[in-house]
């Protein structure tokens, strides 16, 4: 069953770039510095994309020799042991000191299988995906990974699919959405339920303050039995990873946890595909006004990490043919 999806997704995979006959007005709420960009983005999809092999092999083995998601993005109990210190990502030379409690909550052994999966979506969650259509492209992808526990069904299946394979969740979102697990803790679980049985990473190691809320959503899953399986990013793979982008033109702010995970399925996947990737407030074909996520209009605070950068560097390795970036809608039926 995986391997037709997968296969069917390799055939659908050229699809025709959004009609660039008809290109509407430019509006007067353009977003700020958005025409010489979308001019740029117009003038790249207005050719076919092709998976450029040597481009891919280079950067997913560069990451793998000098990242080394494999072993080092999620916390083990094989990598952490009783006793090591863990650095704190953003409060610099910070440690916590790993006790068997802590011990407790990490997962035992490496999720990721050692076989490369054959086709990988990152969705995230720009208002660019409403009104898609593509979900059923999403879902066809054999590992679909969706950042900070977006909204799923409620109508929206049909523009970003319904499978979750990992799920990432920010502690701001356990702040603001669920009053930082410090009451019942019964409606945050219940809303775990749209992922399934899915990996769900955690970022308790950002900084201290985020730690407990963290341990809270562990010890709520386990108390629940919710199938889900919490689990914690390594803030050393995240240091790796800034790294890594800071020699190769990322030069401010710490990378979102969307970069974060289209690192790791560069390490873990033949073909990468990404959606919901577009941080800016008009449609770059449409031109309409684009929400900050398919499900609500909040907006993020950028002031650790630079979006319009991030983007930059995607639509790089685009035009390389490293990946693929969705920006138009879909065709469903295609498949
Ligand atoms: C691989 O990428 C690096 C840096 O991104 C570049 O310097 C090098 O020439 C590339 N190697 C090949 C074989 O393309
Ligand atoms: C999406 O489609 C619905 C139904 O056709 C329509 O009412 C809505 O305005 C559309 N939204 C956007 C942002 O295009």
């Amino acid at each position: 069953m995986l391997f037709l999806s997968c296969l069917l997704h390799s055939h659908l995979v050229p699809s025709r770039p959004p009609s660039p006959k008809k290109i509407p007005p430019w509006p007067s709420d353009l977003c700020k510095g958005c025409r010489a960009l979308i001019e740029k983005v117009r003038e790249r999809y207005s050719k076919t994309w092709k998976k450029q092999e040597d481009n891919y092999r280079n950067l997913s083995s560069q990451l793998r020799s000098q990242c080394q998601g494999f072993d080092r993005a999620i916390i083990t109990q094989a990598n952490t042991p009783v006793g090591s210190n863990i650095v704190y990502a953003v409060e610099n030379k910070k440690t916590l000191k790993v006790t068997p409690e802590i011990f407790s909550t990490f997962i035992k052994e490496n999720p990721f299988p050692k076989k490369k999966w054959d086709t990988c979506a990152v969705v995230g969650n720009s208002g660019i995906l409403t009104n898609s259509s593509c979900g059923e492209m999403i879902d066809s992808a054999q590992f679909v990974i969706r950042c900070n526990l977006p909204s799923l069904g409620k109508g929206y299946e049909k523009h970003v699919g319904t499978k979750t394979d990992l799920v990432t969740a920010n502690p701001s979102i356990l702040t603001k959405e669920f009053g930082d697990l410090m009451g019942p803790r019964r409606p945050f679980v219940e809303s775990l339920h749209s992922y399934g049985k899915s990996m769900m990473v955690l970022s308790p190691f950002t900084n201290a303050r985020t730690s407990p809320v963290c341990l809270r959503a562990v010890y709520s899953i386990r108390d629940f039995k919710s199938p889900i399986q919490p689990m914690f990013f390594n803030p050393d793979y995240f240091q790796i990873l800034n790294d890594f982008w800071r020699s190769r033109g990322l030069t401010r702010g710490l990378l979102s946890t969307g970069l974060v995970m289209v690192n790791i399925a560069l390490e873990h996947c033949a073909n990468v595909h990404l959606y919901g990737f577009w941080p800016f407030s008009n449609h770059p074909f449409e031109l309409n006004a684009v929400k900050n996520h398919y499900y609500d209009d909040k907006k993020g605070k950028w002031t650790v990490h630079f979006m319009p950068d991030e983007f930059d560097i995607l639509l790089r390795l685009h035009s390389q043919g490293v990946l693929r970036l969705h920006l138009g809608n879909c065709q469903p039926g295609r498949n």
